[in-house]
């Protein structure tokens, strides 16, 4: 970037208001930056600040919930997510498995409302305001992952590049990969004579992550030759390399028991090396030929063929060809009648190939010798078939070739997009939302993606499709996965009452939940939370203690519970320990926990209070024994600083 004087002057204006601290903050970013990657414009100091500005804290909404008279692991969260995801910072961090997003992709054609207004096609900051905005969130979405946790980013063709490097920089070397998903049937922009008719979604994950992939068809292995090792699958004997490009493992293979020979595909050599081959090009160099075996990666096929490894089936000796002599051979190879592929009837032995001879007088069989895989000789991990890269339309037709012979890959499926804002509208009989994900997309990608328990977090959350999915899969396999929706409002200034967490997001939960349009409701809960920020002078006077309690009930229980009356408020129960917050400290505090123990039948007390000193002191004094801890600190804890010991 040129600098001008103009630039340079305001440029140290902003140095001379910053505080040393500041100052070194600004050096070592300065001096740290990665030389490789994606740069752009964003201020460390800005950055921290925002991060620091205050606290937030969870309200429970219970006239907006759905069955809010009971504890639930599934939220709805209303507000900026930047807030949502630093109020689950201090609440869910490291117990996310997986997260899916689909952040407005930056058109510049108002999808995305920054500071208030929308960002515009000609904002001169525009990618870098869209790169700074998700850095910051997907900075702390980061840290919410499970060791083994996911996160999967859906992304236009246009932004994808700059997105992946994004995500390059949060989760170094962390890139599993991205899938293709076809959005239309049809292509719009006749300007540029290119049809956008897909979108990506990234995948970045913790090293203990995996697709779930298929396991394998246990009905594929049968024992048709009565092996005593038991059951085996037919695996393919050959590469996906041609005669040309693998010469060394193009020669014909015999049954030593029936004698009958088989050519070799020339489009399509054997996989396995032959000693016999390799014998025959160093001839006299026995060093040579031990060098060679000793470098193979696998067996040879004579090992193989002699440790019975190898099918040959079985053929009628009608069906078996032979040539007395070249002419003969020839003319069959000619008139299309010699060896051919069973499937695809393409000719193996051809007039161009190398050892023609060698098949004049050999018996030649019809079928294809195969490598036996048996059931027991693979370890269960192993028994899985990878997902496909490929997310196939509903009804696609699709031909995949899984390489070296193991399963085929899974396929994903999904509706095109168009589809998605039909979902919608089923749900409430109008339009309601712009450019939601199609129900099947989301769900099979969870599916592959997620185990029963897992939480599934969608900071973007938009219609609510995830948790759509999230209900759809569980009710499937009756699995117990919950979700995590964060939603803004979209409220504007020309539209400031407008609620789209609670009036699309949330409503079409409950809906999914009771039933709709005649359809039957899938059952569920969620809370409806939403944020309060307070700044940290200000917490004694500011925060509640229904904050406080929703807080720690998500912190230390992984749930939103409804806040209970009186004195003493029970958050849950750990082990032999009873978790309990106490508002004040007072007679009627110390009364409620003096027999506490002995109606509530737990063994040990844990208690938040915002004095917990005092409250300890009284509670000795009136005889019960209690760890006492504070408040304030269990509530700064996770976003301000250190804490208390809980
Ligand atoms: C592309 S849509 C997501 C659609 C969603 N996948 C679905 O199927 O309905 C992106 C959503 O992110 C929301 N959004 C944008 N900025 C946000 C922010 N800072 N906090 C929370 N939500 C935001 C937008 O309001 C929009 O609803």
């Amino acid at each position: 970037m040129n600098m001008t004087n103009k630039n340079v002057g305001s440029l140290l204006g902003q140095l001379e208001s910053l505080n040393e601290s500041q100052l070194r903050r600004l050096l070592v970013e300065h001096l740290t930056k990665q030389k490789l990657g994606l740069t752009w414009e964003a201020s460390a100091i800005e950055r921290d600040a925002a991060l620091n500005a205050d606290l937030v804290l969870p309200r429970h909404c219970a006239e907006w919930s759905q069955n809010p008279e009971g504890g639930t692991r599934n939220l709805i969260i209303e507000g900026d997510n930047f807030d949502a995801l630093r109020l689950l910072k201090a609440t869910h961090a490291g117990k996310i498995r997986v997260i899916y997003i689909d952040p407005p992709y930056n058109t510049g054609n108002k999808d995305w409302v920054y500071n208030d207004h929308y960002v515009g096609a000609n904002d001169r900051w525009r990618h870098s305001q869209w790169l700074e905005f998700l850095y910051r969130r997907l900075t702390l979405a980061r840290d919410l992952l499970t060791p083994d946790g996911v996160i999967m980013v859906s992304i236009n063709d246009e932004n994808r590049a700059r997105l992946e490097l994004l995500l390059d920089e949060v989760m170094p070397g962390r890139r599993l990969g991205s899938l293709v998903w076809r959005t239309k049937d049809t292509g719009n922009d006749l300007s540029q004579r290119f049809s956008h008719v897909h979108e990506h979604i990234l995948v970045y994950a913790n090293a203990g992550f995996k697709f779930n992939g298929r396991a394998t068809d246990r009905s594929k292995f049968r024992n048709p030759d009565e092996d005593s090792r038991g059951d085996w699958s037919p695996q393919p004997l050959t590469t996906n390399k041609t005669l040309f490009e693998r010469k060394n493992t193009y020669y014909p293979i015999q049954d030593p028991e029936t004698g009958y020979w088989y050519p070799c595909d020339p489009d399509s050599v054997w996989r396995f090396a032959s000693e016999k081959e390799i014998r025959s090009r160093f001839p006299d160099n026995e060093r040579a030929v031990q060098a060679a075996l000793a470098g193979l990666r696998s067996g040879t096929i004579e090992q193989l063929i002699e440790n019975k490894q190898i099918y040959f089936p079985p053929c009628k000796p009608s069906d078996v060809m032979e040539f007395a002599s070249r002419d003969e051979l020839l003319a069959a190879v000619n008139a299309g009648k010699g060896p051919v592929l069973p499937k695809k009837k393409t000719p193996l032995l051809r007039q161009d190939l190398p050892d023609l001879d060698f098949w004049v007088g050999k018996p030649i069989a019809p079928g294809r010798p195969s490598r036996k895989e048996h059931w027991t000789a693979k370890p269960q991990e192993e028994r899985l078939a990878p997902l496909s890269s490929w997310i196939a339309g509903l009804n696609e037709d699709v031909a995949l070739f899984s390489d070296d012979g193991d399963e085929e890959p899974v396929v994903l499926r999904s509706a095109r997009g168009g589809v998605a804002t039909e979902e919608v509208k089923d749900v409430f009989g109008t339009k309601a939302f712009q450019h939601p994900k199609p129900l099947s997309l989301i769900k099979n990608l969870l599916q592959q993606a997620t185990r029963p328990g897992d939480i599934v977090l969608d900071f973007f959350a938009g219609s609510g499709t995830t948790g759509h999915a999230v209900l759809a899969l569980n009710a499937e396999d009756k699995g117990q996965r919950s979700f995590i929706l964060c939603s803004s409002t979209e409220a504007t200034k020309k539209e400031p009452a407008k609620n789209l967490c609670r009036d699309v997001c949330a409503e079409r939960i409950r809906r999914v939940i009771q039933g709709y349009g005649g359809k039957p409701g899938l059952g569920g809960e969620f809370a409806y939370l939403q944020l309060d920020k307070v700044e940290v002078p200000d917490l004694p006077f500011e925060a509640d203690a229904a904050h406080a309690f929703q807080l720690l009930a998500l912190r230390r229980f992984g749930e939103a519970r409804p806040l209970p009356a009186g004195p003493v408020k029970r958050l849950g129960q750990s082990g032999d320990c009873a978790v309990l917050l106490c508002e004040r400290v007072d007679a009627e505090t110390i009364a409620s926990l003096v027999d506490w123990r002995a109606r509530n039948g737990a063994a040990r007390l844990a208690i938040y209070s915002p004095r917990p000193s005092t409250l300890a002191e009284q509670l000795a004094a009136a005889g019960v024994e209690a760890n006492c801890y504070s408040l304030l600190d269990a509530v700064m804890r996770g976003q301000v600083g250190g804490g208390a010991n809980e």
